[in-house]
This record gives structure tokens, C-alpha cells and sequence, in this order.
């Protein structure tokens, strides 16, 4: 499995935007990859999930109350899953507003639309999200197929390292690594990992991505030593963004990823 997972060079650890450039803008919209871009973060990380008549979507939560207009669109819906929405249905919301009236109208987009904002500069870190189990239904293909239309060539794009997915489930992590093997996988990981966990790892996966919180210097070395990279998550604070870099992480995953690219 290919080496490169994440563009970090000698200037530190790649910055990866949380959901584009979240802490300003509304995750997961146009706005926030665009200030992402703009921000000249190295990867923008992405929530994929799937509608009910098979667009790939990005949106993190599992349901649309939180960050869309939903309930009073659509009053009394049995259910306000993202896979119970057509595209028509949920091209048509609001998920704007509740972030900042400024951003009123801001619609949910496709990974098609990410792809299309990014460049040949910027990358994607691309999330299977946890909302479905997707290992067998077609969608860890069906998201291969489309980051073949990343911006310029896949494989320039896969040389840079500006190419990743990852997911929390190991079943569509590795659905996907069968669909398009040269792509860097990783597994999240809200706890840290177990020495018997990292090895299994170690056979198959190419970043193992935990939470800020449980990375320690032992953790970045031992997965390191073990052949993959460590991405963390999600670090907004300053001091905490000097920690992790001072650990030797690969890239580190933030809400404010110019924090990170202002550094001198
Ligand atoms: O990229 C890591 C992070 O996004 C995982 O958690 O819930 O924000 O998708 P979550
Ligand atoms: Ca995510």
C-alpha cells in the first residue's frame, strides 16, 4: 500500500480543515472549502454520506436538524435522516443560517461540488461517515469513481499526497481500499489504539488517525516505527496545535487550519 498519506514536509504537519475551514464559515459548504483553499490549507476533510436515490453528499451529521432549515421545510417528517432525503429534496435546504446569518442560503453540495472547488493544489481527506454501513451497498465504489475527477491527474494527485479517506469502520475503510487500492486509508479512532490494535493495523491500513486528546510521543513513534502515519483530531487550540507538531504527527486536523498557516 502506497507510503505518501498526507502532504507533510519539513515545514511541520500537512493542515487539514475540518470540514473546510469550519471554524469560520458553515461546515461541509461551499463556504467553508472555498475559505479552506483560501486559507491554503494543504487537505480539506470532507463527511461522505449517501441521499435516498444515491448522490454522494457531504454533511456530518446523521440526521439534518442541527445545521439545516429542515423542520420547517419539511414539518413532520417521519424522519430527518440525510438517507431518507432525495438530492432535489435536500438541494433545496438552508444549511447556512444556523451557523451565521450571513451565510443565509448556503446550500448543502455533493462531493462532486468539493472536488470541483478544490484546484490541483489542495487535497481531500474524504470521511466514509459512520451514519451508514456502507461496506457492500456500493458506495465505497461509487466514491472511488468520483475521486477519479479530482482536478488535474489522480496520480499527480496520489504522488502529493493530496489524496486520503478515512472512516471510524474498518468494513468500509477496507470496501474501500479494495475499490481503488493506491489511495492512502485510514482508521479513525476516538480511543487509543492498543498495541495489538496497531499491529493489526499495521497489515493493512496506511494512517491511523486518533483523537488529540489520547496521542502521546509514544503513540506517533509506535505507529511511525509500524510503517503508517497519525493524523489527529481536532485541534483548535494553539497550544495544542504546538504540541501536536512538536510530537512529529503527520497532519493535523482543525476548525482554523490558518492558525496553522500563518506559522512562521
Ligand atoms: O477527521 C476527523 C474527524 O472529522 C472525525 O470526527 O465527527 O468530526 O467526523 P467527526
Ligand atoms: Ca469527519
Amino acid at each position: 500500500s502506497p507510503a505518501a498519506a498526507s502532504p507533510a514536509s519539513d515545514d511541520g504537519p500537512a493542515v487539514i480543515a475540518h470540514r473546510g475551514s469550519s471554524g469560520i464559515a458553515p461546515e461541509n459548504t461551499t463556504a467553508a472549502v472555498r475559505a479552506a483553499v483560501r486559507q491554503r490549507a494543504d487537505v480539506v476533510e470532507i463527511d461522505v454520506q449517501r441521499t435516498s436515490d444515491g448522490r454522494l453528499v457531504n454533511f456530518h451529521d446523521c440526521t439534518l436538524e442541527r445545521t439545516t432549515d429542515v423542520e420547517e421545510r419539511f414539518p413532520g417528517r417521519a424522519s430527518y435522516r440525510v438517507s431518507d432525503f432525495t438530492w432535489a429534496e435536500l438541494r433545496t435546504l438552508d444549511a447556512g443560517s444556523w451557523f451565521d446569518e450571513r451565510f443565509a442560503g448556503e446550500p448543502i453540495i455533493t462531493l462532486r461540488d468539493v472536488i470541483r472547488q478544490l484546484g490541483r493544489t489542495t487535497g481531500l481527506l474524504a470521511e466514509i461517515s459512520p451514519c451508514g454501513h456502507y461496506a457492500g451497498t456500493g458506495l465505497p465504489e461509487q466514491l472511488a469513481a468520483e475521486l477519479r475527477s479530482i482536478p488535474g491527474d489522480v496520480d499527480d494527485a496520489l504522488e502529493d499526497g493530496r489524496l486520503g479517506v478515512q472512516s471510524f469502520v474498518v468494513a468500509d475503510a477496507q470496501a474501500f481500499q479494495a475499490a481503488m487500492p493506491d489511495v492512502p486509508i485510514g482508521l479513525l479512532d476516538a480511543e487509543r489504539p492498543t498495541e495489538a490494535e496497531l499491529l493489526e493495523l499495521s497489515t493493512w491500513a496506511d494512517q491511523v488517525n486518533p483523537q488529540f486528546t489520547v496521542t502521546d510521543q509514544a503513540l506517533v513513534d509506535r505507529v511511525h516505527e509500524l510503517g503508517m502515519e497519525i493524523n489527529v483530531w481536532t485541534v483548535d487550540e494553539p497550544g495544542a496545535m504546538r504540541r501536536m507538531r512538536d510530537l512529529g504527527v503527520d497532519g493535523i486536523i482543525t476548525d482554523f487550519p490558518q492558525s496553522l498557516t500563518l506559522r512562521g
